[in-house]
């Protein structure tokens, strides 16, 4: 039997911060072995908010080159962008069109981000979940690993495929393969640097908020020195009371590649002046080899390229086909 498929992405919008590294990237690098892993970057997705056209194209590199940088081999995985696969806007349409509205204006994401934009929300960031479920289910992955903000998208994904089979498929003979979330514990979620209640993430207005994944020694260093802390001494995991304690201390705990026990003994009597410094100190030394690493790909455009016209060969073959059977289970004539 071959391997089982994998597929995730990230929006090209803003730096890439420690939580789309935590939660998303260190896990497909960390399972890329075991399965047959499709990795992509949303650029149509990032539309769906006001978009620079001027920095659209280099930041879908620059995620790329992160994605490599990050330790996706290539061996392992196909890295493409999305809108050089025009399968997913095709199959996104006759997905939207089986959709029922209601289900859309449920998702927690689209709330929170049309509350940002004000009466200027565009359809495209309520169907936006619709584009995600088209984005799986053409490569018929078995896992979609993500952070636990994707769960819901995730749950709709399945129930748009089920509604597609159950109305136009033959009992016993689904047309689309309902995929799995795989959502790990650890990093799943973290938190913002400012607020350890709400989650780090690349739209928050403040810089502050989040550890990008190319910055400085100096930055870490400052942010770090400003984040959010509380005045008891003694640092404990897990007290619903101290959530900015929580997250400085799992993100130690990843970062140092500790165990959660190891660093609650190492940390249960340190005040926040002694734990700073340290937590400085080993986001900088994780960071370094990824940052080596990204400046020398990205000083090889040629090389970036060639993975990218790879990936959307490689992605198209897969594509494709779900499209081509979806489109004739639907009743549409094929081409001549
Ligand atoms: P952002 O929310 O910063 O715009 P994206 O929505 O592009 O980031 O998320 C890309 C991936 O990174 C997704 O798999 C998402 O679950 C994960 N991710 C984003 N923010 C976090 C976070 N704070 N903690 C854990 N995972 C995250
Ligand atoms: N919506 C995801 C996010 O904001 C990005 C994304 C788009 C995605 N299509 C996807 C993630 C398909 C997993 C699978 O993070």
């Amino acid at each position: 039997m071959g391997k089982q498929r994998v597929l995730s992405g990230i929006q090209p919008t803003g730096d890439l911060h420690l939580g789309n590294y935590l939660g998303a990237i260190r896990n497909w690098v960390e399972i890329q072995r075991d399965y047959d892993s499709f990795l992509f970057m949303a650029d149509l997705h990032a539309m769906t908010v006001p978009h620079d056209p001027a920095a659209l194209a280099e930041s879908t590199y620059k995620v790329a080159a992160t994605y490599l940088a990050c330790g996706i081999d290539l061996d392992c995985a196909t890295i493409f962008v999305q809108s050089h696969v025009p399968a997913h806007t095709d199959l996104s349409w006759l997905l939207t069109c089986i959709t029922p509205l209601n289900w859309l204006y449920d998702m927690v994401q689209y709330r929170e981000k049309a509350i940002k934009q004000g009466e200027n929300v565009g359809a495209g960031l309520l169907c936006y979940p619709v584009l995600q479920a088209a984005d799986i289910l053409l490569y018929e992955p078995d896992k979609v690993p993500v952070g636990e903000d994707q769960k819901q998208h995730l749950e709709l994904t399945r129930d748009i495929a089920a509604r597609l089979n159950y109305q136009f498929g033959k009992e016993n003979q689904p047309i689309l393969k309902l995929p799995d979330p795989m959502i790990r514990k650890e990093g799943a979620r973290v938190m913002s640097l400012t607020d350890g209640t709400r989650k780090m993430s690349k739209s928050d207005p403040s810089e502050l908020s989040r550890i990008n994944l190319l910055d400085s020694p100096e930055e870490i260093q400052h942010k770090i020195k400003r984040c959010k802390t509380d005045p008891i001494r003694g640092l404990t995991f897990d007290d619903p009371e101290r959530p900015e304690c929580n997250n400085l201390l799992t993100l130690y705990t990843i970062l140092s590649n500790q165990t959660k026990e190891a660093v609650a003994e190492e940390c249960r009597e340190m005040g926040w002046g002694q734990f700073k410094p340290l937590l400085t100190e080993t986001a900088i030394a994780a960071l370094k080899p990824i940052q080596d690493k990204y400046h020398a790909i990205m000083a090889d455009k040629g090389y970036l390229e060639s993975v990218l016209r790879q990936g959307r060969e490689q992605a198209e073959a897969i594509a494709n086909v779900t499209l081509a059977k979806v489109k004739s289970a639907l009743g549409y004539s094929t081409p001549l």
